[in-house]
């Protein structure tokens, strides 16, 4: 299973349910990687999508505590273990946890990998990833330099894997 998500250099990831970067290489690579895969995310995180609807030609799973939470398009479960039993018959390398930041740090333990666009800049922000370069679990695999936004931040994207 794989992680995949854009940070700050704080590792910070979002603010008030929004993401803090627009970053449109970013979410072509995103697009990319999950693509024809399974995406696994909290119901915060779907529902700060366009339209809070799922995300097109995947599978899509969705965390909540409600009992009676419904979404066209996902299949809702409500803990980790109820996700983990979803996608245990995936192929792994093609199952995306895709955030927030409550939904990355449970279910990050069980990831191999980490895609982090790493972008060069600070903004407020009250969701955070756990910074991977500060845990001796984790090293870097490759790094690709992604060119800047459009509003001139420098981006790359890091990969990371479990040791
Ligand atoms: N930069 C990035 O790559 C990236 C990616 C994704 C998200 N984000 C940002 O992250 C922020 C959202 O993060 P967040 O931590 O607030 O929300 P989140 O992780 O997206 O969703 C939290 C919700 O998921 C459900 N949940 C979490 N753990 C659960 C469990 N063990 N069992 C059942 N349900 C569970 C709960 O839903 P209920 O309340 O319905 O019970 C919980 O309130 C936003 O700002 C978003 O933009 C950034």
């Amino acid at each position: 299973m794989n992680a995949i998500v854009a940070v700050c250099q704080d590792w910070g990831i979002g603010y008030q349910g929004q993401l803090l970067i627009h970053n449109k290489a970013d979410m072509h690579s995103f697009v990319e990687h999950t693509t024809g895969g399974t995406v696994i995310m909290g119901r915060t995180t779907l529902e700060g999508f366009p339209g809070k609807r799922p995300l097109k030609n995947r599978r899509n799973i969705v965390l909540t505590r409600s009992p009676d939470y419904a979404v066209e398009g996902a299949e809702v479960v409500h803990s980790v273990d109820e996700a983990l039993a979803a996608v245990a018959g995936d192929d792994p390398d093609h199952v995306w946890v895709i955030g927030g930041e409550s939904v990355y740090r449970q279910l990050l333990p069980h990831c191999e990998r980490a895609i982090v666009t790493k972008n060069d800049c600070l903004r407020p922000a009250d969701a955070f990833f756990p910074n991977l370069d500060e845990d001796a679990g984790w090293h870097v695999a490759s790094v690709e330099p992604g060119g800047q936004t459009k509003t001139g931040i420098s981006f790359s994207f890091v990969t990371y894997e479990r040791n």
